[in-house]
């Protein structure tokens, strides 16, 4: 089951693998993931014909861990990662920074390689920044250069806002990288905009982190789901998580979403979910609703 990134001729499964979590220690957050849990989830990743992984140079030891458990199922999936990236490693914790200057880019794309043990990356994303930056300090141009000499084969940017819309105006780019999902839904239009131009869409934050039941609790998005009272609407056979993921899978534009879990259960759940395929219209639709009247009452 698979679909097209945008007209980039790639095709994805739609439910993709955010690798955030398995960032290590001395990172940042409350959960610190072993090299055996790491090693797991990523095979099961695979197993479930999930076939691209978001990665980072600033996620800690997320590249290596994904070179050093996976390099040798390279085939089996699509690699993005970024750019502009030049992380701080304190004592006690990785402070993570964004330098927009061809050295930085060079850099990070020579160590991505290395750390992940491959020759291409599938996807390389600048990590923020805007199209006056980037373009000022011939970023644009470097990322073009790293795609003819097929080192790279698309790239992206990851971003939001007027950010966002600024970098799908340059035409440039083949895929981006933006948060959404039901509880989220700020950057739909710019999802829509970028989709209509034929970029591919991958989706961050499409489990909106779990939803009210998540082990590590969001308060923000937990209040948008009771503002909107989706307890109302939620199939009785349907947990939480489960709709919020249908309904950003379900979305016409979102091509793929990187769903970022560490717990081999909730991995399981995430492809049964996907597995079940969009919401009913109507129930689509009236999430949609409920929760652009419950974010315009603007109630706290
Ligand atoms: N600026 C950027 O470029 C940027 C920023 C943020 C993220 N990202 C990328 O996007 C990926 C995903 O982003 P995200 O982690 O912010 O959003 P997300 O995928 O919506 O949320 C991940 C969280 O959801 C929980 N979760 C997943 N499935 C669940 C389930 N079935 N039931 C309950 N909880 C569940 C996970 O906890 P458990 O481990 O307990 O399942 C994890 O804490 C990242 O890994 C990264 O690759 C990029």
């Amino acid at each position: 089951m698979t679909r097209d990134l945008g007209s980039t001729g790639l095709r994805v499964n739609p439910l993709g693998y955010g690798s955030m979590g398995l960032r290590g220690p001395r990172t940042w957050g409350v959960r610190v993931v072993d090299d055996t849990k790491a090693e797991q989830i990523l095979n099961q990743v695979l197993d479930a014909g999930i076939n691209l992984i978001d990665t980072a140079p600033d996620y800690g030891v997320s590249e290596q861990r994904i070179g050093r458990f996976l390099s040798h199922r390279r085939s089996e999936f699509l690699l993005a990662t970024k750019c502009g990236c030049a992380p701080v490693q304190h004592d006690d914790h990785l402070e993570v920074q964004h330098v927009w200057k061809p050295d930085v880019v060079r850099r990070n794309l020579d160590e991505s390689l290395q750390r992940l043990q491959t020759d291409t990356i599938d996807i390389l994303q600048f990590h923020g920044g805007d199209a006056d930056t980037l373009c000022r300090a011939g970023l644009i141009d470097l990322l073009l250069d790293f795609k003819r000499q097929g080192i790279v084969r698309l790239i992206g940017a990851s971003s939001r806002g007027t950010e966002l819309a600024g970098l799908i105006a340059l035409g440039v780019f083949d895929v981006f990288q933006v948060p959404f999902s039901c509880l989220a839904p700020e950057q739909r239009p710019l999802i829509d905009r970028a989709a209509s131009a034929g970029a591919g869409v991958i989706v961050r934050g499409g489990i909106a982190q779990g939803g009210p039941d998540a082990e590590i609790q969001r308060p923000a998005l937990n209040d948008v789901w009771n503002r909107a009272g989706l307890d109302e609407i939620l199939p009785g056979s349907m947990d939480r998580a489960e709709l919020i993921l249908r309904y950003t899978l379900g979305y016409a534009h979102c091509h793929v979403t990187i769903v970022g879990t560490c717990n081999p259960e909730h991995l399981r759940q995430n492809v049964r979910a996907a597995a079940a395929g969009p919401l009913a219209d109507e129930l689509q639709a009236e999430i949609t609703a409920r929760v652009a009247a419950a974010l315009s009452s603007g109630v706290t």
